[in-house]
């Protein structure tokens, strides 16, 4: 059908042809389309509405915020916004876990976020290279795209995406060989023509490229390393972070300490572009104005980020919520990979997959689930892995009826499947 959106805009559009609605209401864990229809959301905002839609507690700081004439945009310029925000999140994020973390706003987004982190590494050790992982991804802009697993993606830069190199992540190496071993041994050998790296960068779950999580014990031999031979570890917590594996950082569980965390996503709290870039006081090392951008100092997403970190980190009864969340989506996604031959469990808390043996079920499953209410995305280079990503603050009953959904879902896709091996069998022995 031919409207405005085929007509008028470009080619690149991707989330509104898996999803065809136009949505013109949202609340918690619902949205709503223009005809009617009624979605529950395992989606939220691919990790930017952790808190879901229009949480009240967010929203309302939010529109007397824009009626009390404030300041809406100062690029960096100091408000009361942003004093309100960096007190608050220094207060209820930053001390409890004795973090002593700088905090950079670079531009509004995740791939604004790795840019200054990429730049920063190479700017405090003076060496260019950067390690990262198999299937990762860090954004769309050229650094982000260089450290960038995804073919498809890299071959829009256009140009040689150079100075970085890939390591195999966590499980990536069926052999069950030591991930790092040849890291170790080139690191130390002076003959072996590897030039030490600036940073390795990396994701403690791997939101696009499959869902991986890595282990803790990984993480801190990741860590460990980087200590030895003084390269800078950084964390892109953009999907990750702000309370999607359970904890405010991905890493917290590890109980390793980065030199520069990214995040932006759902620091907001609203679905409102914010991002950060965190590092050690020593790595401190920009001059005034070395990397800016025009749209830094986004009061409403401070507003509506204060509000958030307020409402649910200011005490442990939101994580202990979240907790009893996560335990039940386990069991429900138990019963659902007990329902296909070879299906296993990718993820961790609530940015959970589900990989199929057969590589196509992923998205059929999820076109399926949206014919029948439920927004749910696929992850990974071949969309093989089932990204069931709900609002951290989901009711068990929203929860429930988006997991019915989904293993109706499941169920129709899969007999379908079998119904057509044995028509094709029968047309073979006719
Ligand atoms: C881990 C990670 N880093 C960076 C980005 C890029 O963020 P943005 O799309 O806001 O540029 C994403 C986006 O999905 C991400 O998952």
């Amino acid at each position: 059908m031919s409207d405005v959106f085929t007509e008028v805009e470009s080619a690149v559009r991707s989330y509104s042809r898996s999803w065809p609605a136009t949505f013109v209401r949202a609340s918690g864990a619902k949205q709503w389309a223009e005809d009617g229809t009624e979605y529950i959301d395992f989606f939220s905002g691919a990790g930017a509405l952790n808190y879901g839609h229009n949480d009240p507690a967010v929203i309302e700081p939010l529109i007397a915020y824009l009626q009390s004439g404030a300041v809406l945009h100062s690029l960096d310029m100091q408000t009361p916004a942003k004093r309100e925000f960096l007190e608050t999140f220094s207060e209820l994020i930053l001390k409890p876990r004795s973090l002593d973390y700088k905090v950079m706003f670079p531009g509004p987004t995740g791939t604004n976020t790795v840019e200054a982190a990429l730049k920063l590494a190479r700017k405090a050790t003076g060496r260019q290279h950067i390690l990262s992982f198999t299937n990762a991804f860090h954004g769309m802009t050229l650094g982000s795209l260089s450290v960038t697993g995804n073919a498809m993606k890299r071959r829009g830069a256009g140009i040689p995406l150079t100075h970085t190199s890939r390591l195999p992540y966590d499980g990536y190496l069926a052999s069950g060989q030591s991930d790092f071993e040849w890291l170790e041994n080139v690191l130390e050998d002076s003959g072996s023509g590897v030039d030490k790296p600036a940073a390795i960068i990396v994701e403690t779950v791997q939101g696009e490229g499959g869902l991986r999580a890595a282990s803790a014990e990984w993480l801190r031999t990741l860590e460990s390393l980087c200590r030895r031979h003084e390269i800078l570890l950084i964390v892109d917590d953009v999907q990750a972070g702000c309370g999607r594996t359970g904890s405010f950082f991905s890493f917290e569980e590890a109980g390793i300490t980065p030199d520069i965390v990214c995040l932006s996503k759902s620091i907001s709290g609203s679905g409102l572009p914010l991002a950060l870039t965190l590092f050690r006081p020593e790595l401190d090392l920009w001059e005034p104005g070395e990397h800016n951008g025009t749209f830094r100092g986004n009061n409403p997403a401070f507003v509506t980020g204060t509000a958030a970190l307020k409402a649910y980190w200011a005490d442990p009864t939101f994580q202990n919520f979240m907790g009893g969340t996560i335990a039940h989506l386990q069991r429900r996604l138990d019963e659902i990979i007990g329902m296909v031959d070879g299906a296993s469990q990718r993820g961790r808390g609530l940015l959970a997959g589900v990989k199929f043996a057969d590589p196509n079920l992923a998205q059929a499953v999820a076109a399926e689930s949206f014919r029948n209410g439920l927004l749910v995305e696929t992850s990974g280079s071949e969309d093989e892995v089932l990204k069931i990503m709900p609002p951290l603050t989901i009711s068990t009953q929203d929860l429930d009826a988006g997991c019915d959904i989904l293993a109706a879902a499941v169920r129709e896709v899969t007999s379908s499947a079998t119904d057509d091996q044995a028509g094709e069998h029968s047309l073979v022995d006719a």
